[in-house]
């Protein structure tokens, strides 16, 4: 980092250039080395069992995570940060870190689904109960507060169809009631939201998608703040879940473009998002960044960016229609891959299964076809799209 500035006085691309980066701790060499490591060894019997020096074994950390969470920490304001084998494991690991038998837990409604599988098939059986609520609900969370409620979960937006939170408010009230705040942050990443500064108190990422940003790595960052970051620490220490190096090397390496890409990316979807809002075939566009979603004011307020993926609402008024021409739309494409993930260079599509909503449900105009927006040309994207919306009105 400069000699002169602090890094938060710079800009995000210099920040994401310098973050983690320490090449006089390394010869010289720009970049940390990748260290491919389990045992570390001591210099004697004594160190041994004091375990006085910076590494002991792998798991704990060696200077490749270590490149990867400082950055990380750098980004987001946090305490600590450590780095997991997949945004998961990342989701999965605050649950653990802070809550117990006969607690309860608040999670959002809209959340990405694995987590709602992970609360019935794995915190129910160690008796943690989970309410689900609805992600407009900002303080009025106070209602579904229980005295053992010991963490709230959140995700804006939301998975699919990308409703926003008053996360601010929630966190009040959480607080209030001695309850922590986890956010899924993954959509905006901390250059478009920083929820440490907006009260939550552990940030959640599947840098699997913007930061990894190629399709070619599993990987996830939980980041705490002082209050969570010792059981966040313990937790990871007792789980044994840590990134493997080259997985953490790779996500230092695409940090370093993370700027320039999510510029390119939250250009060509806005582009495409309000070209598709007069489009015929479509009833509705989930994306908080226009004007005409509910929830753009909370976005404005709170975000500084929005980036790639969003939701189209394909008119279909006949309900058993529906499958047949969301499948007609994905079946036509040419450009955009049908896969799941998101944040890579490539487009890509998928019809959003929402059967698991109890809340937030699903819309009652059509099939929903979430899409990522990728690094290729606009022009060709849409004309992908409207092949899409063609073969659906066709089918
Ligand atoms: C919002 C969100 N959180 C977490 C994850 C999980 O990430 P990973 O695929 O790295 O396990 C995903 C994956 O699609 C996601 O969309």
């Amino acid at each position: 980092m400069s000699k002169t500035k602090k890094s938060s006085q710079t800009g995000i691309n210099t920040r994401l250039a310098h973050a983690g980066y320490a090449p006089r701790s390394f010869f010289g060499f720009v970049n940390p080395p990748v260290v491919h490591a389990s045992t570390v060894l001591f210099p004697d019997a004594a160190t041994m069992v004091s375990r006085d020096q910076k590494y002991t074994y792998g798991t704990h950390g060696t200077p490749t995570t270590d490149a990867l969470t400082s950055a990380i920490d750098e980004l987001e304001g946090s305490e600590g940060t450590v780095a997991v084998p997949s945004g998961l494991a990342a989701v999965t690991l605050p649950f653990m870190a802070a809550l117990s038998a006969g607690d309860h837990l608040l999670v959002v409604d809209s959340v990405y689904s694995p987590t709602r599988n992970f609360c019935a098939g794995m915190l129910a059986r160690f008796g943690i109960e989970t309410t689900y609520y609805d992600p407009r609900i900002g303080a009025d969370i106070e209602s579904l507060m229980q005295p053992n409620t010991k963490l709230v979960h959140t995700e804006a937006p939301g998975s699919n169809t990308f409703e926003m939170q008053d996360i601010p408010a929630i966190a009040e009230v959480a607080h209030a009631h001695g309850a922590l705040v986890s956010m899924d942050n993954t959509w905006a990443t901390p250059l478009y939201f920083k929820p440490l500064d907006h009260g939550v108190d552990i940030s959640i990422h599947a840098a699997t998608k913007y930061p990894a940003g190629h399709s070619d790595v599993l990987i996830g960052t939980v980041s705490a703040n002082k209050t969570a970051w010792p059981a966040i620490k313990k937790t990871f220490s007792m789980l044994g879940i840590c990134a493997a190096p080259d997985d953490s090397y790779m996500t230092l390496r695409g940090l370093r473009t993370m700027g320039i890409r999510l510029a390119r990316h939250q250009e060509s979807t806005l582009a495409i998002a309000r070209a598709l809002e007069d489009m015929q075939g479509v009833a509705r566009v989930l994306h908080p960044a226009l004007e005409s979603f509910p929830g753009h004011d909370i976005w404005k307020r709170d975000f500084c960016g929005s980036s790639g993926i969003f939701s189209i609402v394909l008119d279909v008024a006949d309900a058993e229609r529906q499958q047949a021409k969301a499948h007609a739309f994905l079946d036509a494409l040419q450009v955009f891959g049908l896969g799941y993930s998101w944040g890579g260079y490539e487009s890509l599509a998928v019809h959003a299964n929402l059967s698991d909503r109890t809340i937030a449900l699903p819309p009652k105009e059509g099939p929903v076809i979430r899409l990522q927006i990728g690094l290729e040309d606009v022009e060709d994207l849409m004309a992908d799209i409207e092949r899409g919306l063609a073969a659906a009105h066709s089918a």
